[in-house]
């Protein structure tokens, strides 16, 4: 069964790798980290079909409302759930979805949201300075472009847009106070620098570096990354598309690190990060900045030896040798075909 052919508002992007790098096998079972309007969540579902499971998670209530209608089809096989995936772990053990063949996250915005008529994600589309994925989030980019010190508005235009106009940006931006919708703070900005001097807008990295800091993007990114090692049963796959280099940094900064020491629970499946092809460039220019990077869970010496451990000994562990509660149920799941 096909759903790709409804009507998507948002194109999805490397979606032929994705699931290649996925492995996404029939029965499986797999974490949707960002269904966003269920593109990769489709394609995910009838590639496992039949018998595959998915959980998907997004933090757009919505992206949930367009991907429930878009994935009706499907039933019981996907669990879709409104929240933000630094919850990933306590969201699977919720909902007992766990270990699992593959975990994908497919980062940043669709083009729901930045399309979508008072987000405030686009300086392209008058709005209110939202740019909250939830409305349950207390902070929008208006709180923080009107209430933070000059000082701090610079620090963080500079360290989440890699604007190197930060300072003079934020000096306009506190002088033209309050500002409150995306044009104001797009003529702003404009202003600060003098109008356009390459190929992107001004305002391109103020408005990414706000959205980054509303949502404490990479924060939830690195915390996400973490949770989904432990949730991966063995040689699970772990896929993760990013869109500008922060993103990207963090994660191939967390592959290599967990692939390299000798206590590596990771594999990586792709030495060179995976880009668009030309075509997929052509028909989806938002798809240009895209990289994509995978790895396989392994299950290093130690945990092993723990394993082997709580089998043979496990009245010691029980004892109180062993203090992080669920982390053995994991381990012992992870040897446990699902
Ligand atoms: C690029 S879109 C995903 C598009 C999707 N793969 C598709 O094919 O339609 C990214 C989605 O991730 C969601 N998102 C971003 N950060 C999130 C977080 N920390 N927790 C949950 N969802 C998040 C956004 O709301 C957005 O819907």
């Amino acid at each position: 069964m096909s759903l790709m052919t409804a009507a998507p508002a948002h194109i999805p992007v490397l979606v032929k790798e994705a699931i290649e790098a996925l492995a996404v096998q029939p029965g499986g079972r797999y974490i949707d980290c960002t269904i966003g309007t269920g593109g990769h969540t489709a394609a995910i579902l009838d590639k496992s079909s039949p018998g595959g499971q998915l959980l998907g998670i997004d933090a757009d209530p919505e992206a949930i409302k367009v991907a429930q209608t878009r994935l009706e089809a499907y039933g019981d096989s996907a669990l879709l759930v409104n929240a933000n995936f630094a919850d990933l772990e306590a969201i699977c053990f919720k909902y007992d979805f766990f270990p699992v063949h593959g975990i994908l996250l497919d980062l940043g915005l669709s083009s729901l949201q930045l399309n979508g008529n008072g987000r405030g994600f686009s300086f392209q589309h008058d709005a209110p300075l939202d740019m909250r994925f939830s409305p349950s989030q207390e902070i929008t980019a208006a709180d923080i472009v009107n209430t933070y010190s000059e000082a701090e508005v610079a620090r963080l235009i500079y360290t989440y847009g890699e604007e190197r106009q930060s300072r003079r940006i934020a000096r306009h931006i506190v002088q033209q106070r309050p500002i409150k919708t995306t044009f104001q703070l797009a003529q702003t900005i404009q202003q600060a620098t003098g109008g356009r001097h390459g190929k992107i807008h001004p305002a391109t990295k103020t408005f990414q570096a706000l959205r980054i800091a509303v949502n404490h993007e990479l924060e939830h990114l690195e915390t996400a990354l973490k949770q989904a090692i432990d949730l991966l049963g063995f040689e699970g796959r772990l896929v993760v598309i990013s869109y500008h280099s922060l993103e990207d940094r963090i994660v191939k900064q967390f592959m290599r690190r967990e692939s390299s020491a000798d206590k590596a629970r990771l594999r990586l499946i792709n030495k060179r990060v995976i880009t668009p092809s030309e075509e997929e460039v052509q028909l989806n220019p938002r798809s240009r900045s895209a990289k994509l990077r995978a790895a396989e869970r392994i299950i290093n010496q130690r945990e092993q030896y723990v394993m082997a451990r709580e089998y043979t000994f496990s009245w010691e562990i029980d004892a109180g040798g062993w203090r992080r509660p669920g982390l053995l149920e994991k381990l012992r799941r992870a040897f446990v075909a699902p």
